[in-house]
């Protein structure tokens, strides 16, 4: 009885630690809750052991990450894994083992803030042999630098570097790989450095092979506005809250974790920052850019006077190459055909939102592949226990669009 009852208290302890009230219409609630009970004791353990001084957060939240999910290069009966470096950039290639015609070319970026995750993860690794067997084709998962080791430019530069060696003629004649059919890919920070080096290497006329496609998966794209609609409807939907991504954001930018108030704040981007024109404020008005059924009843939350100086001292923050959005209609018009998938419970929703209607108004064909009850990481936590319907559903609609496209 006492052990019966003593159960009842430790799964009542449980149930208390790891619910969440999460808005109706996310797929399967639990799962994503066990995923943020799994990501909140990460975070707690990792914040003790930085606030006395063990280590620095990043790094052994990264142990922690590779401890559950690290994986060697093993090889199946379909796919042939290998590690190898592109310019110097660690990468990890995935490629079918059978045919002698040439494949079909992936270039994938991972995401997690820029400072955490691997191409090596499960993952990851998971998603790169998928994609390889049931596209046949060769995809390689670039593992550019991290923070706080590393920050802007230099994950940019590790991508773009990765990028231009990818086209070569020695690495696509060394892989079979079809120089007519490339993409550029990536999810989360990964779609931020995939749609950078796009947009840099569609500007590029020394560059002679091109990427054919840029497929972006729920992509951070712009700094300058942490109140759009879905910034403010999904501040507290797990797993990339809303202070967090204000927290990788700095951490990127190489700048002060203790502006995030400020930038939560919008302080940033107050009326009175000269340093922001009405044109760089026209790239990401969601008023004008997002669809009224996604503006829904919110508000933009821009202030008269803010907090003077953050641009001075931050000036990344307006850097084209770390906020793809912010590019000129030209520069997009240059980048390849486009796929983009969002999720209505992220709080990046909108940043992928408006730059397919960026894309579009530059006259790039975009496939806008938006998930009513998706949430952000959605596609990449796809295998067991943290497999969500929606995660395998979004998975299949991106290889499928790959797999048509390329
Ligand atoms: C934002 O700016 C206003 C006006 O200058 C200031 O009163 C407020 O303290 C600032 N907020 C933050 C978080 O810095």
């Amino acid at each position: 009885m006492r052990l019966r009852l003593a159960g009842a208290v430790l799964l009542a302890a449980a149930a208390y630690y790891v619910y969440l009230p999460l808005p109706s219409g996310v797929c399967e609630p639990w799962k994503l809750m066990l995923l943020d009970a799994l990501f909140r004791s990460f975070m707690k353990a990792t914040d003790a052991a930085h606030a006395l001084g063990i280590c620095h957060r990043i790094h052994l939240l990264n142990r922690l990450v590779s401890w559950v999910e690290d994986i060697e290069p093993r090889s199946c009966p379909d796919v042939q894994v290998t590690d190898a470096t592109l310019d110097g950039v660690p990468a990890r290639v995935f490629r079918p083992k059978e045919g002698k015609r040439l494949k079909r070319g992936v270039l994938y970026f991972h995401g997690g803030g820029w400072a955490l995750c691997s191409g090596r993860m499960r993952s990851y690794d998971l998603l790169g042999r998928k994609m390889a067997k049931d596209l046949d084709s060769v995809i390689m998962s670039v593992d550019y630098r991290l923070a706080p080791d590393a920050v802007f430019p230099d994950q940019y530069h590790d991508a773009l570097a990765a990028s231009r060696a990818f086209l070569s003629s020695e690495v696509l004649e060394l892989y079979g790989i079809d120089p007519e059919r490339l993409c550029l890919s990536g999810d989360s920070s990964g779609g931020n450095l995939a749609a950078a080096v796009a947009q840099q290497l569609g500007s590029d006329d020394s560059v002679p092979v091109r990427f054919k496609l840029q497929a972006l998966i729920y992509p951070v794209l712009q700094a300058l506005d942490f109140h759009t609609p879905s910034y403010q409807q999904n501040q507290a939907v797990p797993i990339l809250y809303r202070p967090l991504m204000a927290t990788f954001w700095l951490q990127y930018l190489g700048a002060d974790a203790s502006l995030a108030p400020v930038l939560l704040a919008n302080n940033h981007t107050s009326l009175d920052q000269p340093a922001i024109s009405a044109s760089t404020r026209s790239k990401l008005d969601w008023t004008a850019l997002l669809p009224a059924e996604r503006r829904k009843h919110f508000r933009p939350f821009v202030k008269e006077r803010g907090s003077s100086g953050v641009l001075g001292r931050v000036p990344q923050l307006m850097d084209v190459r770390a906020m793809p959005l912010l590019a000129e209609q030209e520069v997009l018009g240059r980048t390849p055909k486009a796929y983009v998938l969002t999720c209505e419970f992220d709080v990046l929703r909108d940043d992928g939102l408006m730059y397919v209607r960026r894309l579009r108004d530059a006259g790039v064909e975009v496939t806008s592949d938006h998930y009513e009850d998706g949430f952000h990481g959605c596609m990449v936590f796809s295998y067991l226990p943290m497999m969500s319907a929606v995660g395998q559903r979004s998975m299949n609609n991106y290889i499928r669009w790959l797999d048509q496209n390329l």
